[in-house]
């Protein structure tokens, strides 16, 4: 069975035996699974029309061929699906009634999804890249999506298999230390006394110098050669520098905390500061990089765009950039995780660096036999504000991050506080904070990553669509029906009979249960967690037409056991997706 539970997959399988038997060969592809439109039947494949075509044969004689070879499948005949032909040569798949019943008893508990989505991507080893902040500065609203998005990928590789490395690749090597270090030094600034809000104030004190510096240039100057005492390690400027650093971590960490966000790995760029010079050496000596203008630049001739767009990876006056730092990163994941794939999660602005990136590594390690992993850039677009530009406060500045938690949280107290005067100062609290905290994140994952979107508070926190709320709220009423129960029964240990399945809203929502591995699949392949959101989003509501027509406690017994455990199995696929998306959940709300 457990192959069964990635349902497509297995079809998908049967499917190109049963094609195989009848002496045709044919590709995944050829046998891709989907689920159907539900007035004919659960699954498709529609793949084979265009196989008969190049098959040159009818798609009806195809798809009689393999009906003939399904019927002999000894694996296929186990599982009581039926097969029919339709239309011009579709084939479509029935789960028979045993069939599902017998999916959801398999899955009683969370290990049990867990054992068998965990043969997806057993063994790889994957290096995800995210968060990855500046130091000097607090987090802000631009910082959200790479540390949602990664943590719900992070979440749902493991869950598959794979085994992860989170890696925050903090930018703490910037230029900003120039001007910042000069502000310090001229004002004698005292860490002590400017303990409280100290982020704010450096971050203050950083914007001064910007204007400083701009307006006198004897400034900048000086500003630059505090960068380079940095640079050469100076040891006033180092320590203003870690301090610097130490504050900035804190601050970060309280957000994680919050967030429940965690790394394996924290490495700063400074990191690999000592690394660039091997980077730069390899490159120039195999030829990958050239100078040009007395900078280091790789130029991607074959490129379209590229080809007239240099990749800069030492500027002029030798200081190596973001680039250099990424290509050392890169060599150190490599040699030091032996990574099988690094995914890159960073705003859709950073494109063309990451392509350009990858282009330079595939050069440079194909010439020196390095092992290339497998690279991705998984990007996403801008949140927007009520004017359709990036989101702002009213004076222009970037939203805090550490603000916009603290108003959601407020915000879903106010809401729960009248809609539930009743609970404790307590609940209410807790309540606030998972609702809050989780309307953002949900909010932001249940958008397509490559779109921007529109931030609103009345929408993210709102009772009705798809929200994290109305999830909420749908896993709280199915926790708050076990409480009714008598005897207490707990939610795994209802079994159902091997018995029909009543009602088609039973069946509507066993035939969506069983998808929710399919939902993984997808949100895995494309690394887009709004398939997920979708999925739970869909499934809530058949949820809920389920239970506005059907009572759950019903007079017979095996009809209470039955409709039980489809309340139950509804609520481990919510808990456990929710799980996934990297939001906490509730028993009462
Ligand atoms: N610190 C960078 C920024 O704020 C993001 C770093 C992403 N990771 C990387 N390896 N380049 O834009």
């Amino acid at each position: 069975m457990s192959k069964v539970f990635h349902i497509t997959s297995f079809l998908g399988e049967c499917l190109q035996r049963a094609l195989a038997t009848s002496g045709i060969e044919s590709t995944e592809r050829d046998a891709r699974i989907q689920p159907s439109d539900p007035r004919l039947g659960d699954f498709q494949a529609n793949g084979l029309m265009a196989l008969a075509k190049s098959q040159k044969t009818s798609p009806l004689s195809l798809a009689e061929q393999v009906m003939c070879s399904l019927e002999v499948d000894e694996e296929w005949r186990k599982t009581e699906i039926k097969a029919f032909v339709s239309g011009p040569g579709f084939i479509t798949f029935q789960l028979s009634d045993a069939f599902l019943l017998h999916w959801l008893n398999r899955y009683k508990k969370e290990e049990c999804l867990k054992r068998d989505a965990g043969q997806r991507l057993l063994g790889r080893k994957v290096v995800i890249d995210y968060s990855s902040p500046n130091t000097a500065k607090q987090m802000h609203v631009g910082h959200l999506r790479s540390m949602i998005i990664g943590e719900s990928l992070q979440r749902l590789l493991r869950f598959c298999g794979a085994e992860v490395i989170r890696d925050n690749h903090i930018g703490d090597w910037g230029t900003q230390f120039g001007i910042l270090i000069l502000m310090l030094k001229r004002h004698s600034f005292d860490f002590e006394k400017n303990s409280s809000d100290i982020l704010k104030t450096l971050e203050a004190l950083y914007k001064e110098g910007v204007a400083l510096t701009k307006a006198d240039e004897n400034l900048l100057n000086e500003a630059r050669r505090e960068l380079v005492l940095l640079q050469q390690g100076d040891r006033t400027n180092m320590s203003l520098w870690q301090r610097i650093n130490d504050i900035s971590y804190r601050a970060f960490e309280e957000i994680y905390d919050e967030m429940d966000v965690h790394f394996d790995c924290v490495l700063g760029e400074s990191f690999y500061r000592d690394q660039v010079d091997r980077v730069l050496r390899e490159l120039e000596e195999i030829g990958v990089a050239e100078v040009s203008e007395g900078a280091l630049v790789v130029r991607h001739r074959e490129h379209s765009r590229f080809c007239e767009q240099p990749f800069l990876i030492r500027k002029k006056d030798g200081a190596s950039n973001y680039a250099t730092t990424d290509l050392a990163t890169l060599l150190y994941r490599v040699e030091h995780f032996h990574t099988d794939e690094i995914i890159y999660v960073t705003d859709g602005r950073q494109q063309d660096h990451f392509q350009q990136l990858f282009l330079t590594a595939e050069a440079w390690f194909a010439q020196k036999n390095y092992v290339l992993p497998i690279l991705k850039h998984v990007w996403f677009g801008t949140i927007l504000g009520k004017d359709g530009k990036a989101i702002k406060t009213r004076s222009g500045e970037p939203v805090h991050l550490r603000e916009l938690m603290e108003e959601a949280k407020s915000r879903a107290y106010a809401i729960v506080s009248e809609k539930n005067p009743h609970l404790l100062e307590e609940e209410k609290r807790q309540i606030a904070r998972v609702v809050g905290l989780g309307a953002i994140r949900y909010a932001d994952l249940s958008q397509n990553r490559t779109h921007d979107y529109a931030f609103s508070w009345g929408k993210l926190l709102s009772f009705e669509g798809n929200t994290a709320p109305y999830l909420l709220y749908a896993l709280a009423r199915i926790r708050s029906i076990f409480r009714k129960v008598a005897p207490p029964l707990r939610e795994e240990s209802t079994t159902v009979d091997m018995a029909m399945i009543g009602t088609a809203e039973e069946r509507a929502l066993a035939k969506k249960l069983v998808l929710f591995p399919y939902a993984l699949g997808q949100a895995i392949e494309d690394l887009c967690p709004h398939f997920l959101c979708t999925y739970l989003y869909e499934l809530a509501e058949i949820f809920s037409s389920f239970y506005n027509t059907n009572r759950i406690l019903d007079e017979e017994k095996t009809v209470t056991v039955r409709r039980l455990a489809l309340c139950s199995r509804t609520g481990l696929m919510l808990k456990q997706g929710l799980t996934l998306l990297g939001m906490e959940t509730l028993e009462k709300m």
